[in-house]
């Protein structure tokens, strides 16, 4: 008798638990993943060199997570910080506080032929910073608000080229998007003339950098979990048409900048595709870990190294650098290369690298 019951309790119980956890998982969990496939990354391309680890640190401590960094034709320094801040370094070193606002989620920055700044704001949208003050260039798309622009490149007709990394995880559930590893991205072009903004591709992997080809015969957006970047031809002949630029990568290509000899340097995230393709062997424990985020950090390695690759405009690697340990930087998030430097944003960082080539 009392054993009976006694073991009706336990397994009462234990039936108990199971439906919670079945609750928690179908009901609670933030994502409704798919699985996801990881190149396998070749072995010379890992060949660490730690060159990164040289880079020196400018605007230590007043610099809170510059994701990404612009220089415009006077060679003054802009960046977007945590703080809300777009912060520019004079040529003669200072660094000015320039414009203020109330975003702890500024992302890409590139330089306005009319003067100032664009912006990725991933709540406001597009942003446009000048000595006035700021302008909202688009907020909405289709009818629906933009959410986590990431970065934006302008070209010689006007037209504001940028990405959506998300349109359902915010900048701060980033992980989240990886964890569900839905095609959840966009490439967006926002017309001055018109004064609207038009999709130009969905269905994008975490859609990350963009830039434009030296003659602006085409675009180029990375999809992060992809491990790849695509071209996106602007001519008459192939508008609109989509093909792969470089896949394979070592690590998950984040901004993406064009280099004065037409080159890119493309920041890598060290996303170890070993950890990675573990977690999305099961939308189980997928849908698990996702309801315990602090667990990601774990997963992920971003904090712990920092990759940059410079790739030709045929779509293959010259040269890789980057700092295996984290050392000097992690969680690197742009390279820019400007009179024969490096400079480099992070989200992991108080400053902005500075490397000489
Ligand atoms: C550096 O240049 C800026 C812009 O011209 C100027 O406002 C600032 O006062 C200068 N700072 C120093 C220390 O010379
Ligand atoms: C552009 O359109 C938005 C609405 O989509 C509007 O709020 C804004 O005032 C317009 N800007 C200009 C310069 O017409």
């Amino acid at each position: 008798m009392d054993f009976i019951s006694g073991f009706t309790t336990i397994s009462s119980f234990l039936i108990a638990c199971i439906l919670a956890i079945g609750l928690q998982l179908s009901f609670f969990s933030p994502i409704s993943p798919d699985m996801l496939e990881f190149p396998a990354i070749s072995s010379s391309l890992v060949l660490s060199n730690s060159k990164l680890q040289d880079a020196e640190k400018l605007g230590e401590g007043l610099l809170v997570k510059p994701e990404d960094v612009t220089i415009d034709e006077m060679g003054v320094l802009y960046t977007a910080t945590r703080d809300g801040w777009i912060k520019r370094l004079h040529k003669n070193g200072s660094w000015e506080n320039w414009q203020w606002i109330n975003s702890d989620q500024l992302l890409g920055i590139t330089t306005a032929a009319a003067g100032g700044i664009i912006v990725c704001d991933c709540e406001k949208g597009l942003l446009w910073f000048t000595e006035d003050g700021v302008t909202n260039l688009a907020s909405h798309v289709n009818g629906v608000k933009i959410r986590f622009a990431d970065d934006v490149i302008e070209a010689s007709d006007g037209s504001v080229y940028f990405s959506v990394a998300s349109t359902k995880f915010g900048f701060h559930d980033w992980y989240l998007d990886l964890m569900e590893a839905k095609p959840h991205g966009q490439l967006l072009r926002y017309d001055p003339a018109l004064n609207e903004t038009s999709v130009l591709l969905g269905d994008l992997y975490f859609a990350n950098g963009v830039a434009l080809s030296p003659n602006q015969d085409y675009l180029i957006v990375c999809e992060t979990w992809k491990f790849r970047c695509l071209k996106y031809w602007l001519t008459e002949e192939k508008r609109g048409v989509k093909e792969v630029f470089i896949d394979n990568l070592p690590g998950g290509p984040d901004n993406i900048n064009l280099a004065p000899d037409g080159t890119f340097w493309i920041a890598l995230l060290e996303l170890v595709p070993s950890r990675l393709q573990y977690l999305h062997g099961s939308k189980l424990l997928k849908k698990l870990l996702a309801t315990f985020p602090r667990s990601m950090i774990q997963v992920h390695g971003v904090y712990e190294k920092a990759m940059v690759a410079n790739v030709g405009s045929d779509g293959k690697i010259i040269k890789i650098l980057d700092d295996p340990t984290g050392k000097t930087m992690s969680f690197v998030t742009s390279a820019l290369e400007f009179e024969g430097h490096l400079y480099l944003g992070s989200l992991n960082s108080d400053f902005i690298g500075k490397l000489p080539l």
